[in-house]
């Protein structure tokens, strides 16, 4: 620990079972932020906030965006991935973070001035937070229960939910898949490598990079060949998840596998026995094999992706399923739907779980009409009485609260009536940081169609 000009707390514990006399005093050491990167061999600059823009910060909101900054202090200058210090409008420290000179976000707050000051260990020390909150991340899952002997599939680190703003790890059997969409991830490439490998089990590590992401973060990897970064893992791996198997390839959609989906699968296992049922947009099978695994007679898939329902396909052996009782088909959601329509073709429940129509707020109202028009569809092949489950993953969509309307809009359109079953979001391996909202994504409804 660096040694500045530290200042002395007391502190006294009395101990109830003690005899009264018995009081233990202890001393501690705090030291600043300041003092810290005072005396930091690299110098560090201070990214000082407007008046009036600080509190959003201290409130434990991750990323200072540059319309909330004054100055930058100090030379030379920070560059793309360093260690700032940022600070009110006095010039005082409120915390540390990771500078990006090209982002709209120009740092990502890491540690809060308190907790740097109660464990100084991890202040402006990438390499020992980043193996601090992995470690954290680790216990939680296992407080989760994750992983078990009937899933070994599920989200490690949660990005702002795991306090690690850019970083996502997916856990699937020993493979650990890292989606990276901040620049300081990369930058840290090696050293997060090292703390994921020291992971009891985990024996290859993956690196994807969302290239458009890191477009915006200023980096701009689309020259450098394969950017799924498999190093010595193999292509496909196999993982169970509820007790059901599956595949997945390391150059699948996302980081192969929607572990967000996890519970809201199980609970179509629950409703399915002898029911007829659909998954739209169903990937590599997903709620279609919870349905089946639960009892449905008769499950079908629909998804435009041949290589999620070749992979599909290959579940339903690898679980010993009934391909006369489930089956996918290529083909686009709504034209499927619309076939149905004429067709006259009903089913009990409904599963629709399109991709995210709404990657940003700008095409919020373009992805509502997207959104309606799906819905009035699968509301319209939802046998009168039955379910229908249907999802966003549109973080536009779950942060702007409409997608009930958008669902009423929807109910409308079709000349039915619904009402509201369950409401969820991703599983509980998502965790979600209460001062960054944007990290709530998943919406998934379950509506009786009437
Ligand atoms: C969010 S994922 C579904 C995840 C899946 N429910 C699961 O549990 O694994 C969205 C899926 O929609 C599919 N998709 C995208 N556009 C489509 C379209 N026009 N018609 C049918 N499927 C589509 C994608 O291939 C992807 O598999």
């Amino acid at each position: 620990m660096v040694v500045g000009s530290r200042f002395l707390m007391s502190r006294t514990f009395s101990l109830a079972a003690a005899p009264p006399t018995a009081t233990i005093t202890t001393t501690t050491t705090t030291t600043t932020l300041q003092e810290i990167a005072s005396n930091h061999p690299k110098g560090i600059a201070k990214v000082v906030l407007k008046k009036g823009k600080t509190q959003l910060f201290r409130d434990g909101s991750p990323m200072v965006y540059s319309g909330a900054v004054d100055r930058i202090i100090g030379r030379p200058p920070p560059i793309t991935g360093d260690a700032v210090l940022v600070a009110d409008g006095t010039e005082k420290p409120i915390g540390w973070g990771l500078y990006n000179s090209v982002s709209m976000f120009c740092v990502r707050l890491m540690q809060l001035e308190d907790e740097a000051t109660r464990d100084p260990s991890c202040a402006l020390n990438v390499e020992r937070l980043l193996e601090n909150r992995i470690n954290a991340a680790v216990t939680l899952r296992e407080q989760l229960g994750l992983p078990s002997a009937k899933t070994n599939a599920f989200r490690l680190v949660n990005s702002e939910g795991d306090r690690l703003s850019g970083l996502i790890v997916d856990i699937f059997g020993d493979e650990a898949v890292v989606a990276s969409s901040a620049a300081w991830v990369e930058k840290y490439k090696q050293q997060i490598r090292v703390c994921i490998s020291k992971i009891n089990n985990i024996n290859h590590i993956t690196w994807r990079p969302s290239l458009e992401i890191l477009k915006e973060e200023g980096l701009d990897l689309s020259d450098s060949g394969n950017h799924v970064d498999l190093s010595n893992s193999p292509r496909m791996i196999k993982v169970v998840e509820n007790g059901i198997a599956y595949l997945i390839s390391m150059e699948g959609q996302k980081t192969g596998f929607y572990a967000d989906q996890r519970e809201n699968r199980k609970y179509i296992s629950t409703i399915s026995a002898g029911k007829k049922v659909l998954d739209i947009c169903c990937y590599t099978g997903g709620f279609a094999l919870n349905a089946a695994h639960g009892g449905a007679i008769s499950v079908t898939g629909v998804d435009s992706s041949s290589p999620a329902l070749d992979i599909a396909k290959e579940n339903i052996i690898l679980n010993n399923l009934d391909s006369t009782t489930i089956s996918f088909k290529r083909q686009d959601a709504t034209a499927f739907m619309k076939t149905a329509i004429h067709n006259g073709e009903s089913w009990d429940i409904v599963i629709l779980d399109p991709p995210k129509l709404a990657p940003r707020k700008k095409v919020l109202q373009n992805a509502s009409g997207m959104y309606r028009n799906l819905n009035s569809l699968a509301m319209q092949i939802t046998r009168r009485g039955g379910l229908l489950m249907t999802c966003s993953c549109s973080g536009a969509v779950t942060q702007s609260g409409k997608f009930l309307s958008i669902l009423q809009g929807a109910a409308s359109m079709a000349g039915r009536k619904i009402t509201v079953i369950r409401q969820a979001g991703a599983a509980c391996d998502h965790p979600i940081d209460p001062s960054y909202p944007e990290g709530a994504y998943l919406s998934n409804f379950l509506l009786r169609v009437l």
